[in-house]
């Protein structure tokens, strides 16, 4: 860890104004944004260094950029990593955290109830390059356990996931790859490190979605990949630099300003989903809410164990199945349908129909992502507006 990061003697609201900031010649208060894709050098001799790693100094932007490390740098002092590398989406970071450390004869295990492009990667793409994969419920560790074979190089797991808010014992998880030499990775999507620390847990590669709670505001794409072993940051670095998964600079700009509310926002949509959790547990015509840290979520003791707070996501089961979920969404006048999350405008879907479409049905049903199954996302308004719509809209059911 650098001396700035193991050194720093701020609060975490404090590293999240601060963090990583470097300034020009200018003295900029915010944060600048270098829009530029390549860099000049003093000398050929000083280039040939830099190129040789015995010169610090950055040389191209698909592997290094001012803008983009002062991202980089935030975000890692959030999650308490050594090394964390930006990407152009969460995609790409889900994509360049496996790619990057496995090869063909390998083995990995992925919890099931993840976002359908991770169990696209897992359960689709790999074996198509020889990387075998069982898929578990990700809830039972045994069934974790009992999936290892001696090539199993990597666990991959989601927690709470999208969109049934299951949630995974990180920690037990975790002793199981410790005690086998397996290489965790988790998706803190919907945790995001305010509410969930995976490393704390045992983590040994953390992935974001940044388009998500990161921006907050449903303006850009991006994502991040942290660790903290030497050895697998550099072929993250590798496969980035060479394959080139980058963040644009002006979007990693955009993620570095959503930091320094990432707190606030976090953590008073937290406290509006309770209110709505609340609102939608046992009303009439829901016949399921699942929120993690109500008391009525079959995991409620692991996610007091695990997270600070239950996030901004829920979702909800509509009784009648997707004729009566479509009307109930359709009746809805301030919370937007929409596939995005994170953002601090609420917003609903219909997995099944949306995210979740591509998995067969026989998938879905193990899922839980039934034909009436509705992801809400909920943002930052007056939370008394956002419980009144969810209540007219009920009431035309
Ligand atoms: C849990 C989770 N992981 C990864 C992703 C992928 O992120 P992106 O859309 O930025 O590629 C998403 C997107 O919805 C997600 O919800």
């Amino acid at each position: 860890m650098s001396e700035k990061r193991r050194n720093a003697k701020y609060g975490a609201q404090t590293n999240l104004i601060h963090g990583g900031t470097q300034r020009s010649q200018f003295g900029e208060t915010s944060e600048a944004i270098f829009m530029n894709s390549g860099y000049t050098y003093e000398s050929a001799a000083t280039a040939e260094l830099r190129f040789k790693g015995e010169a610090e100094g950055f040389i191209y932007t698909r592997f290094g950029n001012p803008t983009t490390k002062m991202f980089e740098d935030r975000l890692a002092l959030l999650d308490g990593a050594e090394y964390c590398y930006a990407t152009a989406t969460g995609m790409a970071a889900a994509n360049t955290s496996l790619f990057s450390i496995l090869k063909a004869g390998d083995h990995i295990v992925a919890g099931r109830a993840m976002f359908g492009s991770n169990v696209y990667i897992a359960d689709d793409l790999l074996p198509r390059f020889g990387v075998s994969s069982t898929i578990v419920d990700g809830r039972d560790i045994d069934a974790w356990q009992q999936a290892i074979r001696p090539n199993t190089k990597v666990f991959l797991l989601e927690t709470p996931t999208n969109p049934g808010i299951e949630l995974v014992d990180i920690a037990a998880v975790s002793k199981l790859c410790k005690a086998n030499g397996i290489i965790l990775i988790v998706d803190n999507v919907f945790a995001t490190p305010i509410l969930q620390e995976p490393f704390k847990l045992g983590a040994d590669i953390v992935f974001y979605s940044a388009t998500k709670l990161i921006d907050g505001q449903g303006r850009a794409m991006a994502g991040a990949v942290l660790c903290n072993d030497e050895e697998i940051a550099a072929q993250v670095l590798t496969y980035i630099r060479q394959t080139g998964p980058s963040c644009s600079p002006f979007n990693a700009w955009i993620m570095l300003k959503g930091l320094e509310t990432l707190d606030l926002r976090v953590r008073q949509q937290t406290l509006n989903a309770e209110k709505v959790a609340d609102f939608l547990y046992g009303r009439k015509h829901v016949s399921k809410m699942l929120y993690p840290t109500h008391k009525s979520h079959p995991q409620y003791e692991l996610a007091k164990q695990q997270m600070t707070g239950g996030g901004n996501m829920l979702a909800i089961e509509i009784a009648g199945g997707k004729d009566q979920a479509f009307k109930f969404c359709n009746a809805l006048e301030l919370v937007l349908y929409s596939n995005n999350l994170g953002d601090t405008k609420s917003l609903i879907c219909h997995p099944a129909t949306t995210t979740h479409q591509r998995l067969d049905e026989e998938f879905r049903q193990k899922l839980g992502i039934t034909s009436g199954l509705l992801r809400l996302n909920v943002g930052l308004e007056n939370v008394e507006d956002v419980i009144a719509d969810l209540e007219q809209a009920l009431a035309q059911l």
